[in-house]
């Protein structure tokens, strides 16, 4: 299957919303973790479960339909590439490390944490948008092929 580059952008741009959703739901359940309620531990921890899955899975995501595309779409793809890696495997990382917490030791302290994760994650979202997903770099280009005049 081909994807054009104006749909994965939307497919991607689509997920990046999502993302923002999720985070944002999250925001007063982090408030009363953050405030000692022990009540809203559990749904804060499954939400931020799901939220990470669902963050990984955009991830590999991005790996499949969005890195083929921007290895050749110009002169800057193999840059482009080796950030879109980096930061993958960065982001790996520190989701591994959020999952394994426990919240019930030190509520505060892991409110605190993931609500870090998001504030970089919305940080690399803006960044994907302004530089590898930015209409001017996912071009549908109209190639003309000038036939033969016969
Ligand atoms: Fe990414
Ligand atoms: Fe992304």
């Amino acid at each position: 299957m081909t994807l054009e580059n104006s749909k994965i952008r939307r497919i991607i741009l689509v997920e990046h919303e999502g993302l923002r959703i999720g985070l944002r739901a999250l925001d007063g359940l982090l408030d009363q973790v953050a405030q000692g309620e022990v009540s809203a531990l559990k749904s804060a921890r499954e939400q931020v479960d799901a939220l990470l899955q669902t963050f990984i899975r955009h991830v590999e995501h991005e790996e499949r339909i969005l890195r083929p595309v921007l290895e050749t779409v110009d002169a800057w793809g193999a840059a482009r590439v080796k950030s879109m890696d980096e930061e993958h495997t960065e982001q790996r990382k520190v989701v591994s490390r959020l999952a394994e917490l426990d919240p019930v030791s030190d509520p505060a302290a892991w409110a605190r944490q993931v609500r870090t994760f998001g504030a970089e994650l919305l940080r690399d979202m803006a960044d994907e948008e302004k530089t590898c997903l930015s209409p001017d770099v996912l071009r549908d280009d109209i190639v003309a092929v000038q036939g033969d005049s016969e």
